[in-house]
C-alpha cells in the first residue's frame, strides 16, 4: 500500500491508542457495571453514598396537603390542579422548619413563564391557554383579577 495511505492510518491508530491510555488514568477504579448490569448498573460505586446524602429540594404537592389543606383543596378542583405549588413557591427544601416561609411572587413574570401564548404547534407548551401580554389587561397584576389558586373562579 502507498505510504500516503497508511501515514493517516497510523496516525488515527496512535490516537486510539491514547485515548484508552488516558482513559485508564482519568475514569475512576469503581466505575463499570454493577448489580443491575450494564442497563442500569452502569455506574461509580463512590457516587451512591454522594447521591444518599443530596438533600432533596422539592417535595411534590402531596407534601403541602397536611398543612395547607385550603389552597391544596381549592387547587386541585382547578384547571392548576395539574401543577405542582412549588412550580410557584419555589422548592420547599425542610419548610417549614428551613425556610420557614415559602416566596409568593405576584408579578405578571410568574403567569407569563407559562401563558404567554408561544406558537410552537408541535410543543405540549401549545395545550396551555396562551394569552398576548400587550393585549390581556397590560400592565395590572394577574393575580388581582385571577386567583393563583384557581384561576377561573370568580372573574367577571
Ligand atoms: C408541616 C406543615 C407545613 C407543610 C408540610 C408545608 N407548610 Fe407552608 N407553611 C407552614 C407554616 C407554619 C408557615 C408559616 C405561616 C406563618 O407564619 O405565616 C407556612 C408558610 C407558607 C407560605 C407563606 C405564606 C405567607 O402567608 O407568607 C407558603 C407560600 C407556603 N407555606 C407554601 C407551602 C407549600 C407550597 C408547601 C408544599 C411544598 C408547604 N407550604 C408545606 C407549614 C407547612
Ligand atoms: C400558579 C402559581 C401558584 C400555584 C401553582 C400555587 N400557588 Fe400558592 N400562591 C400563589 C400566589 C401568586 C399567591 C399570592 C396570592 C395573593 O396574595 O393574591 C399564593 C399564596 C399562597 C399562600 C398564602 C396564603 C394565601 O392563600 O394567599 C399559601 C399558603 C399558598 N399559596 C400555598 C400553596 C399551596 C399549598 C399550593 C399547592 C397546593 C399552591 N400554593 C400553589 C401562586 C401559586
Ligand atoms: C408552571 C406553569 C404555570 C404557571 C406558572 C401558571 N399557570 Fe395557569 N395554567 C397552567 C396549566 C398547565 C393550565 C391548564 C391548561 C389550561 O387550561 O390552559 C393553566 C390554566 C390556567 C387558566 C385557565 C385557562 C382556561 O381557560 O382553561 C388561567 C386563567 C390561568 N392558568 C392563569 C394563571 C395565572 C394568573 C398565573 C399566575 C398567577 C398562572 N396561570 C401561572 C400552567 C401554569
Ligand atoms: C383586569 C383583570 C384581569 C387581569 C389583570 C388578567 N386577566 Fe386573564 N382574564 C380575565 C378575564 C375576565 C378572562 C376571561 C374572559 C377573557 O377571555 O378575556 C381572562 C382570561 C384569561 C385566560 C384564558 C384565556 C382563554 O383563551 O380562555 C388566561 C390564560 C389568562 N386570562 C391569563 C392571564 C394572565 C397570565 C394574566 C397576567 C399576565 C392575566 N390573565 C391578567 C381578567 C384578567
Amino acid at each position: 500500500m502507498k505510504g500516503h495511505v497508511l501515514r493517516p492510518l497510523y496516525v488515527v491508530l496512535a490516537l486510539v491508542a491514547l485515548t484508552f491510555a488516558a482513559r485508564a488514568f482519568v475514569v475512576p477504579p469503581d466505575f463499570g457495571a454493577h448489580e443491575k448490569g450494564y442497563m442500569y448498573g452502569w455506574y461509580r460505586k463512590g457516587n451512591e453514598a454522594e447521591w444518599k446524602a443530596f438533600k432533596v429540594k422539592h417535595q411534590t404537592r402531596s407534601y403541602c396537603e397536611g398543612c395547607h389543606t385550603e389552597e391544596y383543596s381549592l387547587i386541585m378542583k382547578s384547571p392548576h390542579g395539574i401543577i405542582n405549588c412549588e412550580n410557584c413557591h419555589g422548592p420547599a427544601r425542610d419548610h417549614p422548619e428551613a425556610p420557614l416561609k415559602l416566596g409568593i411572587d405576584k408579578s405578571r413574570a410568574l403567569c407569563l413563564r407559562c401563558h404567554g401564548y408561544l406558537p410552537y404547534k408541535s410543543t405540549g407548551r401549545e395545550m396551555i391557554k396562551g394569552i398576548s401580554p400587550e393585549e390581556h389587561n397590560p400592565d395590572v397584576e394577574c393575580v388581582s383579577c385571577h386567583s393563583p389558586h384557581n384561576p377561573l373562579g370568580g372573574l367577571s
